[in-house]
């Protein structure tokens, strides 16, 4: 510990103590500063550790408890009840004998106390001690500011690596059909082909337009997701809204759905649409998982402490590896030839902001089930109810 660090504000009103104390702690290294009065002492606290000014603001009082003006406690007391000055440490000096007195000092905050007449090493001893645990609080204080600064910039580079992902990732989604309706219009423009053939290329560039479309359509989606007013909704009722909505797909893809949907489930405060965004997004993506067809199961639940709606989706298809699991989540990341790899981003976008979360077991191979659980009473109900 460097002891020029510290300034020490001396607070007696006679003057040979004062400078006796002075000289044993300047001595030592500390910087000292004298007042002869409590209205003194807590103007020059003010003055000094309020002010940004070149000058040590002082970390420590040796308050003398007999002042000819407001008494040490008072002073004490005012110290450790201005905001700007409780951090200041303060040792009382009495002359009284009865520890009552003594430790009132304690009582109103500060931080040690000594009595009159003191040996020279006792005063250096305790001013040792409380600088010390000062200088810990300090570094504590600088350790924590650091800390947060680190964390603040590690937040900030992963944020600008994510944009940057995404961004690259943008950039290549769209080159792909664009670069596939630039040959298409190519080859009808500069190659005299029969009439089916140009056909045939100006509909494979509508289908790459279209999928141009949906790629733009869902970015706007997962950037700024469909308004909708909160309501009180069934989940089981969206669930057979969903399943109708998907019966053409379910039945082409050979899908056999098993419902098993509790009854007495609580209404939940959702954005309808939002939901069967969700579950639609799900409930083919199981489709497209099962190339030969297969059984889907949907379970909708509730948890024991009744606090979360669950539903799940559990089919028979080709699985996820952890490494799939670990990407499925991220924008763009399909394995499909035709997918935009949106629909579980902006669903799970949609889930976490009704308060609630997607999670997925799976097993390579064995079939997976997405689970989504939603908060019979969300968190935010008192935000507007717009999502
Ligand atoms: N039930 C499932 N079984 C196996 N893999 C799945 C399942 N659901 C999703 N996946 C994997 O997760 C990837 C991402 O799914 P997501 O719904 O985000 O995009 P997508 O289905 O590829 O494209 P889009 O939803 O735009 O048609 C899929 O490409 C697929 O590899
Ligand atoms: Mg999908």
């Amino acid at each position: 510990m460097m002891e020029e660090d510290f300034h020490i504000l001396i607070v007696d009103d006679e003057q040979e103590t004062a400078e006796y104390m002075s000289t044993l702690l300047e001595i030592r290294g500390y910087t000292t500063s004298w007042a002869y009065s409590g209205q003194e002492a807590l103007e020059m606290l003010t003055a000094i550790n309020q002010q940004e000014d070149d000058q040590h603001p002082i970390d420590l009082v040796i308050l003398d408890v007999r002042l000819p003006d407001l008494d040490g406690y008072e002073v004490c007391r005012r110290i450790k009840s201005d905001e700007t000055l409780r951090h200041v440490s303060v040792i009382m000096v009495t002359a009284l004998h009865s520890t009552g007195d003594k430790t009132r000092g304690l009582d109103l905050g500060a931080d040690d106390y000594i009595t009159k007449p003191f040996q020279p090493e006792e005063l250096l001893a305790r001013v040792r001690a409380v600088l010390r645990i000062r200088q810990m609080e300090r570094e504590a204080r600088q350790r924590a500011i650091e800390l947060e600064r680190s964390q603040a910039q590690l937040i900030q580079v992963e944020k600008l690596a994510a944009m940057g992902r995404l961004a690259a990732s943008i950039a290549h989604e769209l080159n792909n059909p664009l670069q596939a309706i630039q040959n298409c219009l190519h080859l009808v423009l500069r190659r005299s082909l029969p009439e089916d053939k140009k056909r045939q290329y100006l509909e494979m560039a509508q289908e790459e337009v279209e999928r141009l479309i949906g790629i733009v359509q869902g970015m706007l989606e997962f950037y700024r997701p469909s308004k909708g007013q909160r309501a009180s909704v069934q989940v089981n009722t969206i669930v057979e809204n969903v399943l109708a909505l998907a019966a053409k797909q379910l039945q082409h893809g050979h899908v056999t759905v098993h419902q098993r949907l509790r009854p007495d489930l609580p209404a939940l405060q959702a954005v309808s649409d939002q939901l069967k965004q969700v579950f639609l997004n799900i409930v083919i993506n199981a489709v497209e998982a099962m190339p030969e067809g297969g059984d889907l199961y949907i379970v909708t639940d509730l948890t024991p402490d009744g606090r979360w709606v669950t539903i799940s989706f559990t089919d028979t298809g080709v699985g996820l590896s952890p490494e799939e699991q670990a990407n499925i989540f991220e924008p763009f990341y399909t394995t499909k030839s035709k997918g935009t790899g949106l629909g579980l981003s902006v669903s799970y976008g949609i889930i976490e902001r009704h308060g609630g979360n997607i999670e997925v077991q799976s097993k390579l191979g064995q079939g997976s089930r997405f689970i989504v659980k939603l908060p019979v009473h969300p968190p935010d109900q008192s935000r507007p109810a717009s999502l």
